[in-house]
């Protein structure tokens, strides 16, 4: 994004990065570092630290890292232009104008625009006579006109272009119209359609307040031909792993937990009856993404998933997605009905209040949901439950989590007490056996452990890299140290994303701008993430003589590649030259 260079050193400077983290997580001095709880992932020790001298922040648990600009899109869920702005404001400095930026806000504003009038569209034809058979629909599964209102649903009608009409009457071009994602493009003609034909359609609406997409229903169950379910397709304003359904409206909930369910129907009924801390996900499974978000507005979540197979599977994959966020786990099974929007309409508010209280922590329903795949009557099962249970309270983190729940194990099997600690410990023994051999496998293989945590990042050479590495760490500590190595050139790195970062860093020395982690644009989060990491784990003497040794090994073996590929066309020539002998 093509802010001026000196703007984005300004904004950094004026943005320290301990005050903005600051904002968000307590830190403690520990040398020229601070610490403090990574906002990130969950944990209990400290691993998250920021250097202010450096100006980046880094997880050593989770391997976040960055500078000040990275970490407000991290934490807020922001693009680089609109954390760029918000750094900005904070520091009160008016931002530049800058015509890309400008147009992609624009083109967001217009497509939230857009939608906020399909949104209206839609909703006005559910009162139409088009709309009659879908109002009935709606009032058939119970929906009152106050629900309708509030979650702002309607219907798309049966035709094929009423709302493309609609739109293009109020001023959208056929290109927004495309990016909305609301019309297809037919493959004959190019013209364009409507996406949605007769459904009954939910707003998908994100925590600013802004409609970003739709799930349209179908209104006949009997007709299998089309998908139950239709979702505005991936767009400029639509990611559908990040955004979670209601969450707009639960985030003011007062009842201090969320309930997390699997549709759109279920989060609707359970609002309607007074739970108004449901949210759903958009037809996908739970994202480490969705549940980060949830993280920002509670520290408890209540996971409502169906009752069958499918809902149960869901719910034992969701519980560790929702404690890595830091998250406390409550399940609650459903019963007597396949969903909650079943329940309630059956049997009213006070008896799911009941469900709701007898809701268990994740570790009783796990071990219920490990009961019910043995018969105890059988030894042999038995002593299987035992293990697989053993195994399970063998993770609990507290000594007193751990008895309590051998005690309740062992009731079940009537065994003794004793005899199930016994089996926890022997467990506990066991995984700690594991994880050991497993970490020695790690340090014995230092290649592995040098490596980038992500694919996209891996090193080819890891001589170089770990050269390049350094390189990079010692000339951001002491720019002036570029001076000395001149004739190095980016394309001898053997790692692209490292190469990119000296080259960056070379146009800034040149043009006298800071050189600083600060100042790298068009790098991906985990790219910055790798870069920090870097930076933060290098902490060696800076030299004259330590920077020429990283150049000299970042050349020989660039030279070492560059004759063997060399090496390998005379080879190849020689073969071709032979073929054609033996041809001849
Ligand atoms: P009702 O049948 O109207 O009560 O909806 P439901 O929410 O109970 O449906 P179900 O339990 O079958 O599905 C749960 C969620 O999965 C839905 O709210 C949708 O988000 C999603 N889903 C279900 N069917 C489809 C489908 O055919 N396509 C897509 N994309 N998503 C679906
Ligand atoms: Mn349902």
């Amino acid at each position: 994004m093509a802010f001026p260079a000196s703007f984005i050193d300004e904004l950094v400077a004026r943005n320290p990065i301990e005050d903005v983290v600051g904002q968000y997580v307590t830190l403690k001095r520990s040398g020229s570092n601070l610490f403090g709880l990574c906002p990130f992932h969950g944990e209990k020790t400290a691993s998250f630290s920021v250097a202010p001298d450096k100006g980046i922040f880094y997880c050593f648990g989770c391997h976040k890292g960055g500078g000040v600009i990275n970490f407000e899109m991290e934490i807020e869920g922001l693009s680089y232009p609109d954390a760029v702005r918000a750094l900005a404001k904070r520091a009160g400095m008016e931002v530049p104008e800058d015509e890309q930026y400008q147009s992609r806000y624009r083109q967001q504003e217009r497509l939230w625009a857009l939608h906020k009038e399909a949104a209206r569209f839609y909703h006005s034809q559910l009162y139409a006579p088009v709309g009659a058979e879908a109002l009935r629909y709606a009032a058939g599964r119970g929906m009152p006109k106050s629900i309708l209102t509030k979650f702002g649903i309607g219907y798309a009608p049966d035709s094929w272009t009423d709302l493309v009409d609609y739109l293009r009457k109020k001023g959208y071009t056929d290109q927004e119209l495309r990016d909305s994602g609301l019309v297809t493009v037919s493959k004959k003609n190019g013209n364009l359609f409507d996406r949605f034909r007769d459904r009954l359609m939910f707003p998908i609406i994100d925590v600013r307040g802004n409609v970003i997409g739709f799930g349209g229903r179908i209104m006949n169950d009997k007709d299998k031909s089309a998908a139950k379910y239709l979702n505005s397709p991936e767009t400029l304003i639509f990611n559908k792993r990040k955004n979670l359904f209601a969450l707009n409206l639960a985030k003011k909930s007062k009842l201090g937990y969320l309930i997390l369910v699997e549709g759109y129907m279920d989060a609707i009924a359970l609002h309607q009856y007074g739970f108004d801390c449901a949210v759903a996900s958009l037809g996908t499974a739970l994202t480490e993404d969705g549940a980060n978000l949830l993280s920002r507005y509670t520290d408890q979540v209540v996971l409502i998933y169906d009752g069958d197979a499918a809902g149960q599977n869901a719910t034992q994959r969701a519980i560790p997605i929702l404690e890595k966020a830091g998250l406390q786990v409550k399940v609650l099974q459903m019963r007597d009905a396949k969903d909650p929007d079943e329940f309630l309409k059956k049997f009213g508010a006070d008896r799911f209040k009941l469900l709701l209280e007898e809701s268990s922590n994740r570790v009783e329903y796990q071990l219920a949901a490990i009961l019910k795949k043995y018969d105890l009557r059988d030894d042999d099962q038995k002593v299987q439950y035992l293990q697989e249970s053993a195994g399970l309270i063998s993770t609990l983190g507290s000594s007193v989590q751990r008895e309590v729940y051998a005690g309740r194990v062992a009731e079940v099997a009537k065994i003794s007490l004793d005899a199930m600690k016994l089996e926890v410990n022997r467990a506990y023994k066991r995984r700690q056996y594991q994880e050991k051999k497993k970490q020695e496998k790690i340090d014995l293989s230092p290649a592995k452990n040098l490596q980038p945590k992500s694919r996209a990042i891996r090193y080819d050479n890891l001589k170089s890299a770990m050269a390049e590495e350094m390189l990079l760490s010692l000339i951001l500590r002491e720019p002036a140290l570029l001076e000395e190595v001149k004739d190095l050139e980016a394309d001898m790195f053997s790692s692209p994303l490292l190469g990119r970062a000296y080259d960056q860093l070379c146009q800034r020395h040149r043009q006298g701008l800071e050189v600083s982690l600060s100042g790298l644009t068009d790098f991906e989060p985990e790219e910055m993430s790798h870069i920090a990491g870097i930076l933060q784990r290098q902490d060696g003497p800076v030299n004259e003589q330590a920077l020429r040794d990283c150049a000299l090994t970042i050349r020989e073996e660039y030279q070492k590649a560059h004759t063997q590929s060399t090496d390998d066309l005379m080879r190849l020539r020689e073969k071709m030259q032979k073929s054609k002998g033996i041809k001849a």
